[in-house]
């Protein structure tokens, strides 16, 4: 089996191993693949045996998924591996956003934090194979952090355009620990999507940003494991966070191949969540997507503080093709959500929140309903964001509704007898 890759502006084909980021035409690429040599039940019975297998690419919830994601680089795969991620109930949770049939699909559980890993473990693997001498990206953190481990483990030199001091302590942090070329750059996350591509052109350097196709089609598994840890019942709604809308574009993707290779035999509805400072998408949506827009965004969820999205054009037809929706939360939804999601042990980070905050918010609209099947996807993982945390909890005056305050104490027992009692 092989692949293509297709401009999705003008229609023209390009080599499995052709480097360019972009079609010449400026258009975003896609891959497609050979058909798998068997479709439906035996397609999904083929990928359930593999869960119980102990081959390592068996093993990856990205790889396992293999015909749908990169069928022809088995042998040269660089994975950590990664994916495998929990579906959770949770009451409180559930509870809290009132919806009793709310999963979350908790992608923080990934090797470095987040759903990046899913992406990054195709995208390097496809480096390697291409021969690229370097690789880089443009981050809000989460996927530097997942570009820096994934290059390490390919021996790649790896270089990351982050925003300075708009990158979460955790994810900085990992971008350093796995030895990137880590670049503060003097602007926001859209102005380091402009450079790194100009970079990647002028320096011949592999870009990978979720507008590189490869990405997408690792990012993809979130959904085909979700389904597959459904018993492929389709739930009636996926939410979760938006920015780039590089998840946007793959779950549409996936969806739409799922369908057509008779995995499912429905789709759900996707509802892409954007913080209401940095909401270009869901601007576009309440115009039926008339035209694009370009917003300076401003949000305490930096992961997704994005004002000018690259994959709006995939990711208008997720929405479109699902019946999806696009909402909005405030920063104070996000953060009350985040306490909530948390306090349940459970944790993610703010972007993640937005999720759960989307779905009370929709389901307060009357847009989804009470006895709705929902998957929310968490995005990123408590410790990736531990600014935002202390502040919430120890510094934001007057005190959050949920926030819990350390307690600074002598070294008795009567202090703690003290303390205890008060609660
Ligand atoms: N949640 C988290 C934790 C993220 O890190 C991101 C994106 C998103 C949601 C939004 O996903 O871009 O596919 O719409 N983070 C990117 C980064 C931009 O650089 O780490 P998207």
């Amino acid at each position: 089996m092989s692949s293509l890759q297709v401009c999705a502006a003008c229609g023209d084909k390009l080599h499995e191993l052709d480097p360019r980021a972009r079609c010449d035409c400026g258009g975003l690429l896609e891959v497609r693949h050979d058909p798998p040599p068997v479709t439906g039940a035996a397609l999904r019975e083929r990928f359930d045996a593999r869960m119980g297998s102990l081959d390592p690419l068996d093993r990856s919830g990205v790889w396992r998924f293999r015909e749908l994601v990169l069928p022809s680089a088995a042998d040269q795969v660089v994975s950590h591996p990664e994916g495998n991620t929990p579906l959770l109930a949770r009451a409180p949770i559930a509870d809290w956003t009132g919806i009793a049939g709310l999963r979350l699909k908790h992608e923080g559980h990934n090797p470095t934090g987040s759903f990046k890993d899913r992406g990054m473990t195709v995208g390097v693997t496809q480096a390697r194979r291409i021969g690229s001498r370097a690789v880089a990206c443009a981050s809000t953190g989460n996927t530097a952090a997942a570009l820096a481990a994934y290059g390490a483990q390919a021996g790649l030199p790896v270089l990351v355009f982050v925003p300075t001091g708009q990158v979460a302590l955790g994810k900085l942090a990992q971008s350093l620990a796995y030895g990137a070329k880590t670049l503060l750059v003097r602007g926001d996350f859209d102005a380091c999507l402009r450079l790194v591509q100009q970079v990647a052109d002028e320096l011949g350097v592999y870009l990978l940003n979720s507008i590189n196709p490869f990405r997408v089609e690792g990012q993809k598994t979130i959904v085909l494991e979700l389904l597959q840890q459904c018993g492929w019942r389709v739930p009636d709604w996926i939410a979760f966070p938006a920015g780039n809308l590089g998840n946007t574009a793959a779950f549409g993707k996936a969806l739409a191949e799922a369908r057509v290779l008779g995995l499912i035999d429905r789709l759900p509805r996707l509802a892409a969540i954007q913080a209401a400072g940095a909401a270009p998408f869901a601007l576009g949506f309440q115009e039926g997507f008339a035209r694009r827009h370009r917003v300076t965004a401003e949000t305490v969820a930096t992961a997704i503080k994005i004002g000018d999205p690259a994959s709006w054009d995939r990711a208008v037809r997720s929405i479109r093709e699902t019946n999806g929706v696009v909402a909005t939360v405030t920063d104070a939804e996000i953060l009350e959500a985040k306490a909530i999601v948390d306090a349940a042990g459970v944790g993610c980070e703010p972007a993640s929140a937005a999720s759960v905050a989307g779905v009370k918010a929709l389901r307060a609209r009357g847009i989804i309903a009470p006895e709705a099947d929902v998957v929310a996807v968490l995005t990123g993982h408590v410790l990736k964001d531990p600014g935002a945390l202390l502040s919430y909890h120890r510094e934001t005056e007057p005190a959050p509704a949920h926030a819990n305050r350390p307690i600074e104490i002598e070294p008795t027992v009567a202090a703690v007898a003290a303390v205890f009692g008060r609660s």
